[in-house]
């Protein structure tokens, strides 16, 4: 709800009790944006509610309502309609005023959070010496996006890698790494493992196929976790080649991130264990250590346990998150905890959640929420595989999008007969190739599947990177055009004249109402969806009124409101993770 909203409501808030009493003090005015731009901007549906309380026509509720409601500041004579709608239309010299307003503010509007908090995103947390797959790409570029709200609105965001970097596997691709490369474990210097995954595979066919390869992996999971030298050394090296490639797809896509990955809970384990017991939520089954969860049964009906320690005494990927809850409520002291994952965890996050519950490890203030996302599939409807049938490698994806809008953008200048520089043309491709890939995840709803298609993120048609891009290019060729420095137009007396502009007016005002919901429900396709409004909106505003043609006082208004869709491009694709281009 945005200042506007908030005004209005206590207004009808108001007038309510001013001609029914006091007792409808706490009365929610239900007051929502219109239904249809036909009815005006706002609507309040309380008449209909309140009826059958009253024992009065909604109608004959309304009337007496509008008579006590003076919203004469802000809009035109409210309209009853219907039932008993009560229909709000902001008055122009309003949404001027309002718009001036913003203008001067960097942040176009958007206040800082009252209250800052400390708030960590989850995110991307891909497994050492595995491939960093589609699911890791969604959570990457999702997370990144709700970190960067978060940050914009004031929150003191710890963003986290939660890496896979522990666990037994690293007995299986230690005891390989010995094979291969004896001296890599006592040597000092790097070594340079090549590819990590076909590492994987082939340590992975060793240790099925070979009964003595498979008992040194497991003693060698035995020395990791004592703190053997050489083990520690061989483990290192693993997660340094990793990390090396894992860092070029952050440093492709522009996302920041903290490593802290399993290890670093390791040496928090034993009391998770410990304390758990002494709550008394352990028991034991099959030899294993475990917490049976409420109101989760398996197909047979009996109860589920989660388990926290296994009968060989190794650790799970559960009992290290019941750990990492503690450290982030305990030493980070946050409040929200968000963890981006595909919905196939949404049983593990619940289980740890209630577990921590029952241990009392998460405080009365915080807040953990498992921020799950559906499934990326091929063109097939089917989950998203390579050509060959393996599962996608996300250096080549990303490559691949980055190729084919350099085709797309060869192709665009060819037929308009324009040259471009080798440097700006490289650019531009990477610039929209990583944009609509992101921007293609983004703009669904995050809880359902989506088609991966590089033809349709790539489209300069719809809800795509390239239509927002491309839009906010538009604004700077308006300015280049006219000989215009946007910076330097100060503050204009904004007049809205045409539909098309007051449309474009009101929407430009309800950047922070949008932003706020993105916080408050963690869904960044809202904001997706506001921007692609806003460059529709942008579009026939352009098409309707001329600006530079215009006389001057009207082009200096329209050359403002360019400049504003310009800047709240720019800062909703910012947000999302997206640069703009000042010319494509
Ligand atoms: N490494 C896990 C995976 O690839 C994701 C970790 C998510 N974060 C967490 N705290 N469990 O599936």
């Amino acid at each position: 709800m945005n200042a506007t909203q908030e005004q209005l409501k206590s207004k009808v808030q108001q007038a309510l009790v001013t001609a029914f009493g006091t007792e409808f003090a706490e009365t929610d005015p239900i007051l929502v944006p219109a239904s249809n731009p036909k009815f005006g901007d706002y609507q309040a549906n309380l008449s209909l509610s309140l009826s059958k309380k009253m024992g009065k026509q909604p109608r004959a509720i309304a009337i007496e309502i509008v008579d006590k409601l003076d919203v004469s500041d802000i809009c035109e004579t409210p309209e009853i309609a219907g039932a008993g709608f009560i229909n709000l239309r902001l008055k122009t010299d309003y949404i001027e005023a309002q718009l001036n307003a913003i203008q001067a503010d960097a942040r176009l509007g958007v206040a800082k959070v009252k209250h800052p908090q400390r708030e960590i995103v989850d995110f991307s947390s891909p497994n050492i010496a595995k491939e960093m797959h589609v699911g890791h790409l969604r959570s990457t570029i999702i997370g990144d996006s709700i970190a960067r709200i978060l940050e914009f609105i004031g929150h003191d965001v710890l963003r986290l890698n939660h890496v896979g970097d522990w666990g037994t596997q690293f007995g299986m691709l230690i005891t390989y790494l010995r094979e291969v490369s004896p001296d890599a474990l006592t040597t000092a210097n790097a070594l340079e493992i090549g590819d990590l995954v076909e590492f994987y595979k082939q340590a992975k066919k060793r240790f099925d196929e070979d009964e003595k390869f498979k008992e040194t992996a497991r003693r060698e999971v035995v020395r990791l976790q004592s703190g053997a030298e050489d083990t520690l050394h061989g483990w290192k090296l693993l997660c340094e080649q990793s990390r090396k490639e894992f860092q070029e797809i952050y440093d492709l896509l522009d996302v920041k991130i903290c490593e802290r990955g399993e290890s670093f809970y390791n040496p928090l384990l034993g009391d998770v264990v410990k304390d758990l017991d002494k709550s008394g939520l352990l028991e034991e089954s099959d030899r294993a250590k475990v917490v049976f969860l409420d109101g989760f049964t398996n197909k047979e009906g009996q109860p589920l346990p989660l388990i926290i320690q296994k009968s060989d005494g190794g650790y799970n990927y559960a009992t290290t998150d019941l750990a990492a809850i503690r450290y982030r409520t305990q030493q980070d002291k946050a409040k929200r905890i968000m963890y981006l994952t595909d919905a196939g965890q949404s049983g593990h996050f619940a289980g740890v959640f209630q577990v921590a519950h029952r241990a009392v490890w998460i405080p009365d203030d915080v807040e953990v929420v498992h921020v799950s996302f559906g499934m990326v599939l091929g063109e097939d409807g089917k989950r998203l595989r390579s050509r060959s049938g393996d599962t996608v490698k996300l250096r080549d994806l990303l490559d691949e999008a980055i190729v084919r809008s350099r085709a797309d953008l060869d192709t665009r200048l060819q037929e308009s007969e324009r040259e471009e520089t080798e440097e700006f043309k490289a650019n531009v491709a990477r610039i929209v190739g990583i944009s609509a890939v992101k921007y293609a995840d983004l703009s669904q709803n995050r809880m359902t599947d989506y088609k991966f298609s590089f033809d349709r993120m790539l489209s300069l048609k719809g809800n795509t990177a390239p239509y927002m891009l491309y839009s906010y290019a538009r604004t700077q060729s308006i300015a280049r055009e006219g000989n215009i420095d946007f910076e330097k137009l100060g503050d204009v007396k904004i007049q809205l004249q045409e539909d098309s502009e007051l449309t474009l007016a009101k929407h430009l005002l309800q950047l922070d109402e949008v932003i706020n919901e993105v916080e408050k429900e963690l869904l960044p396709h809202r904001l997706c969806e506001y921007l692609y409004q806003l460059s529709d909106k942008f579009n026939k505003f352009y098409e309707n009124c001329p600006v530079l043609k215009s006389e001057e006082s009207i082009k200096i208004s329209r050359l403002s409101l360019c400049y504003l869709t310009a800047r709240t491009l720019k800062l909703g694709l910012n947000l999302l993770g997206i640069q703009t281009l000042e010319r494509m």
